[in-house]
């Protein structure tokens, strides 16, 4: 049996980037698999959310986690700042993280671009913080989407470094799993890059079908294929991309092959791209709603699942300790 972690920022709503990237994975694990889900909320705190709104957004992203199928009673659901035995870990396995190495992130390097005005140092040891989030529970898999890949592997080298460090074998090197496929991009609704919670460019698990209508119908495309048989350009294959995670595969056939012979007419593929969108995301909204009306389960969840993944932190932060060196007198 492996055992599994994966996390989600309690930044903003859910989108259907991190349900195909990640949480699908999560449901397929759980049943088989030792699994720890939880939400990154000391991971926000880079963003500065306002303190009115840190706990709403936990608890958002708690009911949409649990809207998709995430089972609590077969998982351990629990928020991040619930195990205060993360923030150890991080704290040593900062002494083992070089300065030139987390400069060198892209996500870093994107940061800095994106948030000059906050360049703080949670940013530079965010990968280290991920690690701990991972190796405190000595997990071996961890599906996430592709964005993700290069933290894991430097989650891979800080847990090497530390067995090697330390001459032993005590840290798994965990992997990034998709099923044996590869970790999966969902574009955004822009035309370029990824679909993210703050990009603008993406459609949540938690729109109402208005708002995606509205959201697709304005997606970025081009003036239509100039030749037949033409490869899609960038904001068309976004397009595509999408319609091949939520439509059926006859849906996508059709228009791959309209667009093929210069026929296509965005605004029919964007029409049934919505709706199919649509289809996918309504049950799941309507669970969202139901389980933020209901306080005193949401209460429950988190308790439960900080008590199971405080037992499995906190035993492998004492063994580190003693690892490192530490004794009592
Ligand atoms: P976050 O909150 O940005 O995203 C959560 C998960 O969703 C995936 N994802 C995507 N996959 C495909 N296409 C997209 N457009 C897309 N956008 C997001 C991410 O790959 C991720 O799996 N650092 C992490 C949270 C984290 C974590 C962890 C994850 C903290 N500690 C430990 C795994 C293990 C993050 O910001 O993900």
């Amino acid at each position: 049996m492996d055992t599994v972690v994966s996390g989600i920022r309690s930044t903003g709503n859910l989108h259907l980037g991190n349900y195909f990237g990640a949480i699908k994975n999560f449901l397929k694990m759980q049943r088989e698999n030792n699994c720890y889900f939880f939400i990154a909320d000391y991971h926000a705190l880079t963003t500065h959310p306002k303190p009115e709104d840190l706990h709403g957004n936990i608890k958002q992203v708690l009911a949409e986690y649990l809207a998709c199928g995430i089972d609590p009673e077969i998982a351990t659901v629990f928020i991040q700042s619930d195990v205060p035995e993360v923030s150890e870990l991080y704290l040593l396995m900062n002494m083992n993280a070089y300065v030139g190495e987390l400069e060198r992130t892209a996500s870093f390097k994107e940061k800095i671009r994106k948030q000059p005005d906050n360049i703080n140092a949670g940013l530079l040891t965010y990968p280290v913080l991920m690690a701990a989030d991972i190796i405190i529970h000595k997990a071996n898999k961890v599906p996430v989407g592709k964005d993700q890949e290069q933290h894991l592997e430097m989650t891979r080298r800080f847990a090497r470094r530390f067995n090697m460090m330390y001459d032993v074998s005590y840290f798994p090197e965990p992997d990034a799993y998709n099923f044996g496929e590869q970790l999966v991009k969902i574009p955004g609704l822009d035309g370029s890059g990824k679909m993210g919670k703050s990009e603008g460019n993406g459609v949540f698990l938690a729109d109402t079908p208005q708002e995606i209508r509205k959201k697709v119908m304005r997606a970025v495309t081009d003036t239509g294929p100039a030749a037949p048989v033409q490869e899609p350009t960038e904001p068309v294959k976004n397009l595509f991309t999408i319609m091949n995670v939520v439509s059926d595969q006859d849906t996508v056939k059709f228009f791959t092959e309209k667009h093929a012979a210069c026929e296509i007419r965005y605004g029919d593929m964007k029409k049934q791209l919505a709706e199919d969108i649509i289809k996918f995301t309504d049950p799941i909204r309507t669970k969202i709603n139901e389980i933020l009306a209901d306080n005193k389960y949401l209460a429950k969840v988190a308790a439960n699942g900080a008590e199971k993944a405080r037992e499995s932190a906190s035993k492998t932060v004492r063994e580190v300790r003693k690892i490192i060196g530490y004794r009592s007198f």
